[in-house]
């Protein structure tokens, strides 16, 4: 298989079985940190497929539209990720829009896991995945050192 997918669906395990986690604690020093947890690796990770693997598919047209939504998906994750964390993680309603929340990311990543990786692997080749695999893990490692 691809292994810059393998790549991302390692990140997405890992993205899973925090928001796993999440949902079932409503102690809220114990979702502060599995929430800051999951900011560590799921905002990195999505803003390195936005700079590197999202564009090359954006300008493929058979690709583009697969794309488009997914990129759609990562705006709205990142509104929903941005109100959880004003939020007191003790109220009731936390606990709401955590579950709205892994829903979204969890049909994301089975979007991006079928739909966009079927798409990339007809509009890249090797040598392009190669150079995005590389991209990819450049950015993610510079955006989880400046979230820190
Ligand atoms: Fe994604």
């Amino acid at each position: 298989m691809n292994e810059f997918f393998q790549m991302l669906k390692k990140d997405h395990v890992e993205i899973k079985g925090i928001l796993g986690k999440l949902v079932e604690t409503k102690e809220s020093k114990k979702r502060e940190e599995l929430f800051q947890k999951l900011r560590a690796e799921l905002v990195p990770h999505m803003k390195a497929e936005e700079i590197t693997f999202y564009p090359p598919l954006m300008e493929n047209k058979d690709a583009r539209e697969d794309a488009m939504e997914g990129i759609e998906e990562h705006h709205v994750s990142d509104l929903v990720l941005k109100e959880l964390e004003k939020m007191p993680k003790g109220e009731e309603k936390w606990g709401a829009k955590m579950g709205v929340f892994k829903e979204l990311v969890e049909h994301h990543i089975k979007d991006e896991e079928s739909k966009v990786f079927k798409s990339a692997q007809k509009a890249l080749d090797p040598e392009e995945f190669q150079a995005i695999m590389k991209k990819f893990d450049q950015e993610k490692q510079k955006l989880k050192k400046s979230l820190k």
